[in-house]
């Protein structure tokens, strides 16, 4: 293995050795297990606490700062295993064989290759829009083309385009009887209804799985370019899917250090629990709407300066502070006027979010080998993270997030800040299609409560009696 990247091995094995020291060996895990619904839990606003789903995709151990994907450790598949390897196991629940992972890249790679997408993007106005509504758009183009796909492949099969019934719901495999309300405790009671597998739909499925998977990186890259006045390019069919994402969007085949970072980094933003917008996508999809709505979803709620736009805004606040020493001076400022401090602080993690501690050290190695601009900004980073850990860390358990080191990552890869949270989209695309696919097997279209607080049987006064103020 080439010297650099035994070196980022070595780093994360080291990060691994460090996490379980810190919590003194192994987790004692907490959320876990079959649920016997209906379950009972402390429901505090915006669902906190809520149990909407048994999953066997991800596990988050926010107390102990943990994270599996599938049973595996975050650390090991970031050491050992690639993206393809990591999006493989998300979607089928098991590590591919070798034979396995030639034919899953093979799919990703080719999936790559979408200029009919491509083409209808640049008909919008996609420099004038954000790029994560850019990529929004892009999955409703995608499954446009996705459709006309199979559309074509079951009229060549079957060579009698009238017997072929075209919906949606046929073709994502995603159909579940309804339940009427009265029926509710008995359901809960029913616990798993796993639908027979319908092996082409599933096939279906998981192709459209691979074809958003890839195309958001393709898109992502393109839309980037576009912005820049440049021309989208072609993916090269030789390279892995982190080098090809980096390629298209930066038009430089990367080095192999540069390669294994954009990897660990979509292998660290593939999963991550019932986060917001994984929720987002499966709520969506228990509607029974499609795939790609379901993905639109999670883009939308990604978007967010609470979720996945905070890494941009982490860059820009590095930014605005002037120097390293300027920091103390700086945190005093933001503290008083009670600001948030970007990249910081979790709904789960009450502790070191392990994503960080695993970019964190990738930081370092790739700033040492970036310009004197690069080690400014990590070291006013790194000033800043033990400002708010001897503070914020002690008093409220609010340490750095995946977003604090992600930003450094990704400038220093050559992507631009405003497509930071679209890469964290591409990333996390995995995981929300594994999620999506996972909860249809036994879909119930939510339907939580809201409490209502407002007034009732109010007096309707009609519009030329209202006063200005009533
Ligand atoms: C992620 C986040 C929304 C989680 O929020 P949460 O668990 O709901 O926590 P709350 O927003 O209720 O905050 C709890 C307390 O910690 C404080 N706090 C939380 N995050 C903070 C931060 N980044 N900087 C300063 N204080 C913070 C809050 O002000 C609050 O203090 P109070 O109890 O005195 O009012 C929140 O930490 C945040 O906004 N972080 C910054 C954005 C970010 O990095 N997002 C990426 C997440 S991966």
């Amino acid at each position: 293995m080439d010297k650099e990247l035994k070196q980022i091995q070595d780093l994360i094995i080291g990060a691994s050795i460090q996490a379980q020291k810190d919590r003194h060996g192994a987790i004692s895990p907490a959320f876990v297990g079959r649920v016997d619904w209906p379950a009972e839990c402390t429901v505090g606003p915006g669902l906190e606490g809520a149990i909407a789903c048994e999953t066997e995709i991800g596990y988050v151990n926010g107390t102990q700062g943990a994270l599996y994907y599938r049973g595996y450790r975050i650390y090991d598949l970031c050491a050992y295993a690639n993206y393809e390897q990591v999006a493989y196991l998300l979607l089928k629940g098991k590590l591919p064989t070798p034979k396995q992972l030639t034919n899953f890249s093979r799919k990703l790679t080719e999936n790559l290759f979408m200029p009919k997408v491509i083409r209808s993007l640049i008909g919008f106005d996609v420099e004038k829009m954000s790029p994560m509504a850019s990529l929004n758009l892009a999955t409703t183009v995608m499954k446009q083309y996705f459709d006309d796909s199979i559309m074509d492949q079951k009229k060549a099969q079957k060579n009698n385009s009238d017997d072929f019934i075209g919906t949606d719901e046929d073709s994502m495999g995603m159909e579940t009887l309804p339940f009427g309300e009265q029926k509710a405790v008995y359901e809960f009671d029913a616990k798993k209804k796993k639908r027979k597998v319908d092996e082409d739909k599933e096939k279906e499925t998981f192709s459209a799985c691979c074809h958003l998977i890839s195309g958001l990186a393709t898109c992502a890259a393109a839309i980037s370019r576009i912005r820049q006045g440049l021309m989208p390019l072609d993916p090269d069919k030789n390279l892995s899917f982190a080098a090809n994402y980096l390629y298209m969007m930066t038009g430089k085949r990367p080095t192999a250090v540069e390669e294994k970072i954009m990897d660990v980094s979509l292998i660290l933003h593939a999963d991550h629990g019932m986060n917001a917008s994984t929720f987002a996508s499966i709520v969506v999809a228990s509607t029974l709407s499609d795939l790609y709505a379901s993905i639109g979803a999670g883009i939308s709620a990604l978007k967010g300066p609470l979720h996945g736009g905070a890494n941009e805004q982490v860059l820009n606040m590095l930014d605005g502070i002037e120097s390293p020493e300027a920091v103390a001076e700086w945190y005093k400022n933001a503290t008083r006027k009670k600001e948030k401090i970007m990249g910081f602080g979790h709904r789960v993690y009450k502790t070191y979010d392990p994503r960080a501690k695993i970019l964190g050290p990738l930081a370092h190695f790739m700033t040492d080998y970036a310009g004197p601009d690069a080690k400014k900004t990590l070291q006013i980073a790194k000033n800043l993270e033990n400002e708010v850990v001897s503070t914020l860390g002690k008093s409220k358990g609010i340490y750095p997030n995946v977003d604090f080191y992600s930003g450094i990552v990704y400038k220093a890869l050559g992507i631009p800040s405003e497509m930071f949270t679209p890469t964290f989209a591409v990333a996390r695309c995995s995981g929300w299609t594994a999620r999506v696919v996972e909860y249809l097997a036994t879909n119930r279209i939510f339907r939580p409560r809201a409490i209502y607080t407002g007034d009732l049987d109010r007096e309707y006064i009609p519009i030329e009696e209202r006063r200005k103020q009533q």
